[in-house]
């Protein structure tokens, strides 16, 4: 499969936003796609100042990431939405450093940006139930610090 490009959001991708698939895997992921198609595709046309990156294998939108720096602490990113489209859940896409999940390659660029904007801190609210999700922040480094509500716990990792 060819290689993953990953750029910023801009206007002319809202279109996209809002047909964007990633619903597979339980009422998480509905509701993921619900954010991906409202919130994060609004915000690419407005002041809004959240940060929203596409993944683009050729032409197809293959994930979408979107992060904040928190406003009132700008050491802190607030990750909201890490999304693959669902015929690429579970995928591996070649790097220059080899083969990874396409997951992996997502949250490290989101990472990596946020961490080059000044966040030294990352902060994730995932729904507990969402067994992917959390498998994927736990390798990342992210520990589960408290219950956010009935359904969803937080996470924090330190970008070093
Ligand atoms: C949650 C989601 C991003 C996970 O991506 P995915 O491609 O489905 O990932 P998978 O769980 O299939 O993992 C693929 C492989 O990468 C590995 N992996 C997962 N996270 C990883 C990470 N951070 N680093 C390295 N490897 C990782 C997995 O162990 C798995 O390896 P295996 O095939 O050897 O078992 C994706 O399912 C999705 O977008 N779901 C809908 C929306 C959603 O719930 N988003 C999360 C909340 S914002």
């Amino acid at each position: 499969m060819g290689e993953i490009r990953a750029r910023r959001a801009d206007a002319a991708d809202v279109r996209t936003l809002r047909r964007f698939r990633c619903d597979q895997g339980g009422w998480f992921a509905r509701d993921v796609q619900r954010l991906v198609r409202g919130k994060v595709a609004s915000a690419v046309d407005s002041i809004d100042p959240v940060h929203v990156v596409l993944f683009e294998r050729g032409r197809e939108v293959v994930a979408v990431a979107a992060f904040e720096i928190r406003e009132a602490d700008p050491v802190i990113c607030d990750l909201h939405v890490v999304a693959i489209a669902n015929e690429h859940q579970g995928s591996r896409v070649n790097t220059p450093t080899g083969r990874h999940p396409l997951v992996r390659v997502v949250l490290d660029t989101a990472l990596d940006l946020a961490r080059e904007l000044g966040a030294t801190r990352a902060e994730a609210i995932v729904a507990r139930s969402n067994a992917r999700s959390v498998r994927m922040l736990l390798r990342e480094g992210f520990v589960r610090v408290r219950s956010f509500d009935r359904d969803y716990d937080e996470y924090i990792a330190r970008l070093a």
